[in-house]
């Protein structure tokens, strides 16, 4: 009940458009239907032990569902029964991961370590996971994405470690990942090689928020639909990085440190609904807007475009776009709201789409 829950979970949050990934693994890490028991209060029935499979002391185990969240476990624990599909192991104290900690556990779907001390990974831990679809690791003390991942893998959270670096080998033949999440570790400079998800062939969501990379990853694969990169020291945004990217629907660039976006760089992402690139160092609105024929939802604000030209937007006379914009945010700019002419914003949707506003003078 709980796996095929989150199987859907999954789906919905990664294949339908437009999806809303933030919130999920919270609504997963609350969603903890065993926990009626204040910490620390003693069962007083045994319903594992009497039923005969076994279940590793205090946790919780049910239809192959093992929770031993929240026990202050230092490692993981002994006798795991062999058919688990789902463990979790979030908010615990574990350091190690050792080679057999997860032996015989061929059936395991997700694997949720979320929120330990973990800095090392033995290489061959995970080998025995050959049907992972999910891995949680988020919240640990990782240096490195670990070596050997299952090749079934098709979520992998690993956001809020201490990782300096994506290397080009690191997610080899990872072929079935729909969902990345990298944020919040210390990336710096490029941070990731060149092509490092180039064998990510059905790679719908990566998200790499909150590190310091300073340009776009190189070589992304044609699959990515969402792409979230705000919160970083990105400078520009070049068309060759966007090269190729046509099923991408959404892009996040809010707080970097944009000051351009390369001509041509809207025409690579064709399908594009919604472009944040709030909170920059544009001067001028990015090329190629009224050409797109999808995008709808443009942030702005908090640049530094001292002109709104009427061309900027939609395009001249009879409206082309096959979307008009439902969300244009301009405001905190240079730009006096009054000097924007009305007719700039022809295609848009709903004239309460647009957010001018005021620019304070120092
Ligand atoms: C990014 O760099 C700043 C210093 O410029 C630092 O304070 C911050 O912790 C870094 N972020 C990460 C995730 O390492
Ligand atoms: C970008 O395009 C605009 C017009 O669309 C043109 O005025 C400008 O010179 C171009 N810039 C470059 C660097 O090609």
């Amino acid at each position: 009940m709980r796996s095929a829950c989150l199987s859907l979970l999954l789906v919905t949050a990664c294949c339908a458009l437009p999806f809303r990934q933030s919130g999920f693994l919270d609504f997963m890490m609350e969603d903890d239907p065993g926990s009626g028991l204040p910490d620390g209060t003693p069962e007083l029935s045994f319903p594992a032990e009497r039923a005969g499979p076994k279940c590793p002391f205090r946790c919780q185990c049910h239809l192959r569902v093992i929770q031993c969240s929240d026990l202050g476990l230092k490692t993981v624990p002994d006798e795991i029964p062999d058919d688990t599909t789902l463990l979790d192991l979030q908010n615990n104290k574990i350091t190690e991961i050792k080679e057999g900690d997860f032996k015989n556990l061929k059936g395991l779907h997700t694997l949720i370590l979320v929120n330990n001390k973990i800095t090392t990974i033995h290489p061959k831990a995970f080998t025995p996971l050959s049907k992972l679809q999910r891995l949680y690791l988020s919240k640990n003390m990782l240096k490195d994405v670990p070596a050997n991942m299952p090749k079934s893998l098709q979520e992998l959270r690993i956001h809020e470690n201490e990782i300096t670096k994506i290397k080009k080998a690191t997610f080899q033949g990872m072929s079935h990942v729909i969902v990345m999440e990298l944020g919040s570790n210390p990336l710096k400079g490029a941070g990731v090689e060149a092509g490092a998800f180039g064998e990510l062939k059905r790679v719908s969501y990566i998200r790499i928020a909150d590190t310091n990379i300073t340009e776009i990853p190189k070589g992304l694969p044609g699959s990515l639909s969402e792409l979230h990169l705000d919160g970083n020291k990105i400078t520009k945004v070049t068309a060759d990085t966007l090269k190729g990217l046509k099923n991408l629907a959404k892009l996040g660039l809010s707080y970097n440190a944009i000051i351009s976006v390369e001509n041509g760089s809207l025409a690579n992402v064709p399908h594009l609904r919604e472009l944040h690139l709030d909170n920059n160092q544009l001067t001028s609105v990015p090329r190629g807007l009224p050409d797109h024929k999808y995008i709808q939802v443009v942030y702005l604000h908090a640049n530094k475009i001292a002109a709104v030209g009427t061309e900027d937007f939609c395009p001249p006379g009879f409206n082309t776009k096959k979307a008009m914009y439902s969300g244009i945010s301009l405001f905190s700019n240079p730009v006096a709201y009054w000097d924007v002419q009305p007719v700039t914003f022809r295609c848009v949707f709903d004239r309460s789409a647009i957010q001018l506003g005021n620019y304070r003078k120092k």
